[in-house]
């Protein structure tokens, strides 16, 4: 890093964290997400808008020092960037931020992904230091959401890379019931992580003091949506490899082109890359339809059915338990915020609500008319193999 990048990184890590928790603690206590006309407040805002605004100025003095370091470098100061830019769209800061701009803009482009803070910035590529990560506030309920969102995102990169191996030892193999059993464990992992997640985060604290960070913002010309936990490859790697979701359904194809920009540069090659796999349900009929069902295909394929119902079910979990009670039921009660800001990706609440739940159809696999699911061919599966 040079000085300019590391006093950035410093303040981020102590004044702005410091500045923003004593916001936060303002809005909680008001029971509203933005609190206009505090004159103490307002110099809060102002202070970390002008502070941030001076540190980036630095960097982008010495534009070529910024831009010289390696992609993981770069990677992380995007995000310490977006995170200023998005703390300033929180509060509604408008003016002093626009400094900022032209630096993320040239990392977005140097990297290949969107100018802005993004999930992976916060849960996969944020280094600690002294035990703290970077995080908005010094909330413990920030820190309890952004350590199970990050240690789910874990869980399912564990399960996606176990499945990304099993095309190569065929659907018969001994190694292949090992790697099956390793992707249950990495969704029964998600699965415990989401469920602590429900139990521990308070509902007021996340509608109020965490949510209001992951809205869309502006870089330049640009108006660039929010930060969603979805953002990383692995969940649709698991989609498409266990044959629930398919890269050639137009509803979920615009699902991941969506997402193309918003992924850390390697999982932009990872997500194209579940366009050309053979999904897992596919190479199971085929083997099964062949010939005499061997005891070991019969267990592979019972266990491969297992973990088509458990993605079905952290999938359920995800849009029954976190998103309806912490993000549209205490939506439905805030009369005072605009369902159009709610949510992360920028249509309204409704729109994104309904698309998640098409998500949950089908990795469910939950019959609906004239459109791609996988129940016929999971039923037929379980039938060859007398299970
Ligand atoms: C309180 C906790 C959570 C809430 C309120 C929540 C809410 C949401 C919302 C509203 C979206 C849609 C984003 C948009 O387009 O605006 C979304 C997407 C997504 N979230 Fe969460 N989320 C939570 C936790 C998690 C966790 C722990 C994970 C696990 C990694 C996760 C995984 C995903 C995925 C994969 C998507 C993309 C859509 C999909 O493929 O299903 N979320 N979430």
């Amino acid at each position: 890093m040079n000085r300019a990048v590391d006093a950035f990184d410093r303040w981020i890590r102590t004044e702005f964290v410091a500045l923003n928790t004593r916001v936060e603690e303002a809005c909680l206590a008001a029971g509203r997400p933005l609190v206009r006309g505090d004159a103490e407040l307002e110099r809060l805002k102002q202070r970390m808008a002008q502070e941030g605004a001076e540190l980036v100025r630095g960097i982008a003095d010495d534009g070529r020092a910024a831009l010289g370091g390696d992609r993981d470098t770069r990677y992380e100061l995007l995000g310490s960037v977006g995170m200023y830019l998005a703390a300033c769209r929180r509060h509604e800061i408008d003016g002093p931020q626009s400094a900022a701009w032209p630096l993320a803009s040239a990392l977005g482009t140097s990297l290949g992904v969107a100018p802005r803070f993004v999930f992976a910035h916060q849960a996969l590529f944020n280094r600690a230091v002294g035990d703290r990560f970077r995080t908005f506030t010094t909330l413990d309920d920030e820190r309890t959401f952004i350590v199970h969102n990050a240690l789910s995102a874990l869980a399912y990169q564990r399960t996606a890379a176990a499945l990304r191996r099993v095309p190569a030892l065929g659907a018969s193999s001994p190694l292949t019931e090992y790697l099956l059993r390793e992707a249950q464990a990495g969704l029964d992992d998600a699965m415990d992580f989401g469920t602590t997640l429900n139990k521990n985060l308070d509902v007021d604290r996340f509608f109020l003091n965490i949510r209001p960070y992951f809205k869309s913002y502006r870089v330049g010309a640009g108006e660039y949506r929010g930060a969603n936990a979805g953002d990383f490859a692995a969940i649709n790697a698991i989609d498409v490899l266990l044959g629930l979701c398919s890269a050639h359904d137009p509803f979920y194809q615009a699902v991941l082109t969506e997402k193309q920009p918003y992924l850390p540069p390697e999982d932009q090659a990872a997500l194209r890359a579940t366009v050309l796999a053979e999904p897992l349900l596919d190479a199971f009929l085929r083997e099964a339809a062949q010939s005499a069902v061997t005891p070991q295909l019969r267990e592979n394929i019972g266990l491969f059915l297992a973990l088509c119902n458990r993605h079905g079910a952290v999938s359920s979990y995800h849009h029954h338990r976190l998103v309806l009670p912490f993000l549209q039921e205490p939506a439905a009660r805030a009369a005072d915020d605009e369902p159009e800001d709610l949510t992360s990706s920028g249509p309204p609440l409704d729109v994104v609500i309904a698309q998640l739940a098409r998500l949950v159809d089908l990795r469910t696999a939950r019959e609906r008319a004239g459109v791609f699911g996988a129940r016929s061919k999971l039923d037929r599966l379980r039938a060859l193999a007398g299970l």
